[in-house]
């Protein structure tokens, strides 16, 4: 067994690195990207500022932060090569497995992602998969719709590029609505990053190989993908329509979630590290209101999901396991409203992701970490002699 007596399952106890990046403080629910609070950042920053401090370590100034994006726009170019794996997929691929190959595959056209020995190397990678992770995003989008496979405009700002990309139909102008842009950059700003969470563990780990940082984000958009992650933004809303079919019956749902013989959970509560309010879905919640009343949108699923909310906090099996609604839990709501396919609800979790993952892989390259490998206790068979076929 290596000398080794105890394991530590899903790490709850374990510690994998340092780290300057984020920080987080689960009993008090407080959340600071290198140092600056969520809520400030969320309420004054944009998501571009948000993702050089994260990469970078310190907020821009105008002249730093106009290079970083004409920079990225340099590089937001992707290989028209790249449709044809786009082409290969069947409709009904989810968009998350369309992401994760599409940019998997960036490193055959981009080779400069692969072998990173210096800052500039490091800089040229960062700027490129910030430049053409947004493309694949829109591609993976428009696949699922049978749209055309456009790239934006570098004119507009970086978020509302993305959702031109995502929305302009072919033959039409494409309006950009303020209130939708600035709830995606509020929306991508809450997501930038959350310490050593699974996806960006994963990040972490397969670059600790000296594997490419477009390789390894792919390996964490693949680990993103569950539904005990952020698929639980899509879960979440899947819960939510199928208790509305059921005619609003929350009770039937909360049974079923505290019923230890039935697999279902509660999408959307709960968190490893939050054992108070996780600050971003409170400011999700308000958001949602907000966006959905600007947009003029009455959705009964808010209704059902205030209520479900109400319900859990008041119930002694969630106050007890102190299982809160997370980040998950009121997002979906607001993609929704700004007509966001479900499908695509955890690839718009990957896209504020991004600068939290690329931040995270840096500092692990910068800081020389060894390669991740974790040992374990042996309890197979014992050693035991062949047995040829003949006499098994
Ligand atoms: C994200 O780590 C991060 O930072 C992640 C994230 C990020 O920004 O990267 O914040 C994003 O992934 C948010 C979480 C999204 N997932 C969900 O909403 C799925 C539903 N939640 C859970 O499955 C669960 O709460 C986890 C996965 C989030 C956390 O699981 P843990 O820490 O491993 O806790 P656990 O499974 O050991 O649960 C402890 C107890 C258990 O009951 P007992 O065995 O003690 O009796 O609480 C129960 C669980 O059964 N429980 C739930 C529940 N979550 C935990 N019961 C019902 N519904 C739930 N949602």
């Amino acid at each position: 067994t290596g000398g080794l007596t105890t394991i530590d399952p899903g790490y709850k106890n374990t510690g994998s690195c340092v780290s300057e990046i984020t920080f987080l403080n689960g009993e008090q629910g407080i959340l600071r990207y290198r140092g600056y609070s969520i809520e400030d950042l969320a309420e004054k920053a944009d998501f571009l500022e948000v993702a050089y401090l994260l990469i970078f370590g310190e907020l821009p100034n105008k002249e730093q932060l106009d290079k970083f994006h004409s920079d990225i726009k340099k590089r937001s170019v992707v290989d028209e090569e790249v449709k044809k794996i786009v082409d290969a997929f069947p409709k009904s691929a989810h968009p998350m497995g369309v992401l994760s190959s599409l940019t998997s595959a960036l490193t055959a056209f981009n080779p400069e992602s692969v072998d990173i020995n210096s800052e500039e190397e490091m800089y040229n990678a960062i700027v490129g998969i910030l430049g053409k992770f947004p493309v694949l995003v829109a591609w993976a989008m428009r696949k699922k719709q049978g749209l055309p496979l456009d790239y934006g405009d570098n004119s507009l700002g970086y978020v509302e590029n993305i959702l031109k990309m995502m929305f302009k139909q072919p033959n039409e102008e494409y309006k950009l609505n303020p209130i939708v842009v600035d709830a995606l950059d509020k929306l991508l700003i809450l997501h930038a990053d959350h310490e050593q969470n699974c996806s960006t563990s994963t990040v972490r780990i397969v670059g600790s190989s000296h594997a490419g940082l477009f390789a390894s984000i792919s390996a964490g958009i693949s680990a993103l993908w569950g539904p005990l992650h952020g698929g639980a933004n899509q879960a979440v809303l899947e819960m939510l329509e199928a208790i509305k079919e059921d005619g609003g019956d929350t009770k039937k749902y909360m049974a079923k979630a505290k019923d230890k013989s039935d697999p279902f959970r509660l999408m959307g509560f709960g968190h490893r590290v939050y054992k108070n309010f996780d600050p971003r879905a409170k400011i999700i919640k308000v958001a949602a209101d907000e966006v959905l009343d600007d947009l003029g949108v009455q959705d009964p699923i808010l209704d059902i999901a205030k209520g479900l909310e109400k319900e859990a906090l008041a119930d002694d099996y969630f106050v007890k396991r102190k299982l809160y609604p997370n980040v998950d839990f009121y997002s979906g709501i607001i993609y929704r409203a700004m007509g966001i396919p479900t499908e695509m609800f955890t690839v718009m979790f990957a896209l504020g992701r991004l600068p939290g993952w690329i931040a995270q892989w840096k500092e692990m390259r910068e800081r020389k970490e060894p390669i991740g490998r974790p040992r374990q206790v042996y309890i197979g068979k014992n050693s035991r002699p062949f047995i040829s076929v003949e006499k098994r």
